[in-house]
């Protein structure tokens, strides 16, 4: 049988922590070990496990291992989707798109640019919203900065109805779907943009994860 605990990279096998036979018993400083190597191999060298993070790095692996404990502790639920904040290049993106591999037997997400959205809404008018409403789990990248919808003339606030075809899907569904998002937007910006209806539902679809507003511009 599969052994969840261990990964292979690039002929090297890693050890998240123990495992039984039926449950793993994680261990986060394994579990750093190998984010360091999987996000050098996608991001390239200059990748590393900042100290400032690993605040937040314990919040979103504890959400992904569905360790309930540290879950409820950090005020997490396992059910809803991931809303991860934070400043310009504080490695939002990367984070989301690195964590998907400590869990590589749980049903992955896709990683979609917002504006990528509203492009194909903006070629492809409706069937856009059709295409993202489904079962399928998503992270909706660099939520709240898109360019305006607009198809034949008509103006349509895409991620607000993405987002609320989302949310009737998470209420509907037994086995809830995932909605994850990256956001530099707070909380007050985001009603803002997307108005109280979608802000409201936001809250029941997302665990709200926040880097520190002065966390650092990883490009610079
Ligand atoms: N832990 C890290 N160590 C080194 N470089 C990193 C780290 N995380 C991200 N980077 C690099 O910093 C840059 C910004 O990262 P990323 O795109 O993930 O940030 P972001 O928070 O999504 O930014 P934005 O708000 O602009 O979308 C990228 O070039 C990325 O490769
Ligand atoms: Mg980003």
């Amino acid at each position: 049988m599969d052994n969840p605990s261990k990964i292979s990279e690039a002929g090297v096998e890693y050890s998240l922590g123990e495992f039984d036979g039926k449950n793993v018993l994680y261990d986060f400083s394994k579990i750093l070990i190998y984010l360091d190597v999987k996000g050098k191999l996608l991001f390239g060298n200059k990748f590393k496990i900042h100290k400032k993070d690993k605040k937040i790095l314990l919040q979103l692996c504890s959400y992904f291992i569905r360790d309930e404990e540290s879950c409820r502790k950090y005020n997490l639920d396992i059910e809803k989707g991931i809303l991860l904040s934070g400043p310009v290049g504080c490695g939002k993106t990367s984070l989301m798109k690195l964590l998907r591999y400590i869990v590589p037997l749980q049903r992955p997400y896709e990683m979609i640019p917002c504006r990528n959205v509203t492009f194909s809404f903006n070629h492809l008018g409706y069937k856009t919203i059709e295409e993202y409403g489904n079962n399928k789990f998503f992270c909706f990248d660099d939520l709240g900065v898109e360019p305006p919808g607009r198809f034949y003339g008509k103006d349509l606030n895409v991620m607000g109805e993405v987002l609320l075809s989302r949310y009737d899907l998470y209420v509907q569904s037994k086995y809830k779907i995932k909605t994850h998002a990256t956001t530099n937007l707070n909380a007050e910006e985001l009603e803002e943009r997307y108005g109280n209806r979608v802000r409201s539902r936001m809250r029941e679809l997302f665990n709200l994860i926040a880097f520190d507003r002065e966390s650092a511009d990883k490009r610079r």
